[in-house]
């Protein structure tokens, strides 16, 4: 039986059956998170209530959606026309997924710049890297679902990509298709394996990620411990309560991405074909190209990685290596300061190169390709594998700032 005072009333019973108070004080009103988060920090929470919103609004398109070759590309149509509140629904979906990624991308890029991966948050950022893996692969059986062209001709693309495997490569784009081109069979797998399999994979990391986190508490702007400097009742000096002092101000980072979010879903929801793809209002047609094929804007990145290297094989080993050394990270980076704040000028340098090649590369990702073009992108390739490279020479013996004793 839990120790609560409260063992009168619905929750007393409740509490000498389940561990609802002690889960509660363990993860909320008695986690003590440093005093020091800014806005930074609003990220997880935000990724928090993206993936509720894509769960919830996905659950209700599943209602009206068809998960066949013939019948697709109209159901999605019927839901935008037809079912009340589909387009609503389908947008908030739809932007949703972009909204996901943004929100994640800036929420790792915290990570980086506060040294949030460092020894004891390890574990941390692996999950974080497997829920980053499991929601490319989510977003990427999703857009074959509305099976438009985009959907069909990004499928082939990316599925083919595994044909350069030598040896395994033409059996196993034939396996993960089920068939010698993308079709039904194709259609069903990805829907279940969207609507299903991968949702619960993503739920069980992020329960993961935030156990781990609250084992070894959170890091914060200044990259201090806070739990080095307790008081008499072990409570972190530097510590507050996350609720209610987090959980009211994580409402101000909700209200924010709300109304952004709420312009994209109302006033631009193809955000000029960056969100929903003009192809894709096409209904797909396995004998027409169509002239310029680029997946959705987060993945373009590595897209442009792929495409920067002219061997297939080549540019395959450096797409998935790219996302490889983003899972090294916390080995990578030998440094023994975490924030950016008290770390050397050429780490600051080194994210600048970092931020430069990413964005480059995912503007280039998205458009064709010209000599040019592939000559940027291997110059932004470039900087960012150097990035990797770099900071694992210059971390070990880098010059830093003295750290604090205690939060700023
Ligand atoms: C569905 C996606 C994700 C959700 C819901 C999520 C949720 C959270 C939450 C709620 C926190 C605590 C609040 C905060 O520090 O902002 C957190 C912390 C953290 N997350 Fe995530 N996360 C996600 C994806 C990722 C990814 C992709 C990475 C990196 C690969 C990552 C790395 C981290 C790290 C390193 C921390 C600790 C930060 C610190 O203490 O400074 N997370 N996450």
């Amino acid at each position: 039986m839990s120790e609560n005072k409260n063992s009168n009333g619905l929750l007393g019973w409740i509490d000498a059956r389940f561990p609802l108070t002690k889960m509660f004080e363990e993860h909320l009103s008695k986690y003590y998170a440093p005093k020091n988060f800014n806005f930074w920090y609003f990220f997880g929470s935000l990724a928090l209530l993206v993936l509720v919103m894509q769960i919830v609004t996905g659950i209700f398109l599943t209602m009206h959606y068809k998960p066949d070759g013939e019948l697709a590309f109209s159901s999605v149509e019927y839901i935008m026309r037809d079912v009340d509140w589909g387009w609503l629904i389908r947008y908030l979906h739809s932007t949703g997924s972009s909204a996901f990624f943004i929100v994640v991308y800036l929420h790792m890029f915290r990570a980086l710049i506060y040294g949030s991966y460092h020894k004891p948050r390890e574990l941390i950022w692996l999950f974080g890297m497997f829920i980053f893996l499991a929601l490319m692969a989510e977003a990427f059986m999703g857009y074959l679902l509305p099976w438009g062209q985009m959907s069909y001709w990004g499928a082939q693309v990316i599925i083919s990509l595994f044909g350069a495997i030598p040896w395994v490569g033409d059996e196993l784009t034939l396996w993960i298709r089920g068939d010698f081109v993308v079709s039904d069979a194709t259609l069903n797998r990805f829907f279940a394996l969207h609507v299903v399999a991968v949702p619960i994979v993503l739920l069980m990391l992020v329960v993961m990620h935030i156990l781990a986190l609250h084992e070894v508490g959170s890091n914060n702007p200044d990259g201090v411990e806070i739990k080095k400097n307790k008081d008499e009742n072990g409570i972190p000096l530097d510590g507050i309560p996350f609720h209610p002092y987090y959980s009211v101000k994580d409402l101000v980072g909700v209200v924010v991405f709300l109304i952004l979010f709420s312009v994209v879903v109302f006033f631009m929801p193809e955000m000029g074909g960056y969100f929903l793809e003009h192809a894709n209002f096409v209904p797909a047609n396995q004998f027409k190209t169509p002239e310029h094929i680029a997946p959705v804007w987060y993945f373009t990145p590595f897209y442009a990685i792929l495409r920067a290297i002219p061997d297939k094989l080549l540019g395959v080993i450096a797409m998935f290596g790219s996302i490889v050394l983003l899972f090294l990270l916390p080995w990578i980076d030998r440094g023994k300061v975490k924030s950016v704040r008290y770390r050397s000028t050429t780490f600051k340098w080194l994210l600048v190169m970092l931020v430069v090649s990413f964005l480059g590369l995912g503007y280039l990702g998205a458009l064709p390709v010209t000599e040019t073009r592939t000559l940027f992108a291997q110059i932004f390739s470039v900087g960012y594998f150097g990035f990797f490279v770099i900071l694992w020479m210059i971390s070990k013996n880098e010059t830093t700032k003295p750290v604090p004793e205690r939060v700023r």
